[in-house]
């Protein structure tokens, strides 16, 4: 019993020590030819459009926001995956985004970050409702399907479809759905936009991220492709809000990331 009880302490100091920390991100880009210093003006309102975005964001799933003026003026767009929308998760996962752009981008005017729940962009350049695919990142895993062409076929049809579920206006740029490609193997995809794109601009990014899982992950069992307007992936194992909430946090350790620019 008293073992027991230690036991129980010693976990719940583990687990408040680890809730201090901000979770990592699955990427961040750091634009490197907007260098500011962290003494700036800049960086100052970049704190202040930050925590809007943390206190704004929940609530909806999507914010976008500006702070400053002149020179100085910065502007920030936050979102949470469609399916994720409304749950803590949302709201834990955009304050570990702003936590975590800020040590990974302390000189930077411009940067995104990426989770697998959420997004989050700041630039001292406007951007909202602009579509941006300058800057891509893939992640796939190594393996490779036992049947392409059948498999191919399959992830096509399910990928025209949730794209046209993403593009209706209630959806706000979401799409999910899932084929079962035998009985015991199951595909599972999503596509999410920024929520400030028209329905051209959504369509246009996802269409771009398509063509480039198409030619890098090839056959590849999974694929992830990240922009600056939109998200990509399909997986063979469940990937929707709960059920992926662990199983995709993190990059498995044998997937493969590029950049894409
Ligand atoms: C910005 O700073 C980084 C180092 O943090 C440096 O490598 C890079 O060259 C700088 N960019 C410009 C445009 O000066
Ligand atoms: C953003 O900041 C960078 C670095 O200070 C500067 O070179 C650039 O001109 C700024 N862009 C705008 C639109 O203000
Ligand atoms: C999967 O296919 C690619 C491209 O054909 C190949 O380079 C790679 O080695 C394959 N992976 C495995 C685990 O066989
Ligand atoms: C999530 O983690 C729990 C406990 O670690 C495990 O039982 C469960 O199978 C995991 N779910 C997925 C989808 O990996």
């Amino acid at each position: 019993m008293k073992i027991m009880r230690h036991t129980s302490i010693l976990i719940l100091l583990v687990l408040s020590i680890c809730s201090t920390e901000a979770a990592d991100p699955m990427a961040d880009f750091c634009n490197k030819d907007n260098n500011i210093s962290k003494s700036s003006q800049i960086s100052a309102n970049i704190d202040a459009l930050l925590a809007q975005l943390v206190s704004n964001t929940a609530s909806t799933g999507f914010f976008t926001s500006s702070y400053g003026k002149g020179q100085a003026q910065v502007y920030g767009l936050a979102q949470c995956r469609g399916d994720v929308v409304g749950s803590k998760d949302c709201s834990s996962c955009i304050q570990d985004a702003a936590k975590q752009i800020r040590q990974r981008c302390p000189n930077q005017a411009d940067a995104t970050i990426w989770y697998d729940f959420c997004f989050l962009r700041y630039s001292n350049k406007s951007f909202i409702g602009e579509v941006d695919t300058s800057y891509g990142i893939i992640f796939y895993n190594t393996g490779n399907v036992t049947d392409p062409k059948k498999f191919k076929k399959e992830l096509g049809a399910l990928v025209d479809d949730i794209k046209a579920q993403a593009l209706e206006p209630k959806n706000v740029g979401f799409g999910k759905g899932e084929t079962k490609l035998s009985p015991l193997v199951t595909l599972y995809a999503f596509v999410q936009c920024t929520r400030d794109l028209s329905k051209l601009d959504c369509s246009q990014c996802l269409a771009i991220a398509v063509e480039n899982y198409e030619t890098i992950c090839g056959d590849r069992k999974g694929c992830r492709v990240l922009y600056g307007s939109c998200y990509v992936r399909y997986e063979l194992y469940p990937i929707f809000y709960p059920v992926g909430s662990n199983s995709s946090m993190n990059v498995v350790a044998d997937d493969i990331v590029m950049i894409l620019v």
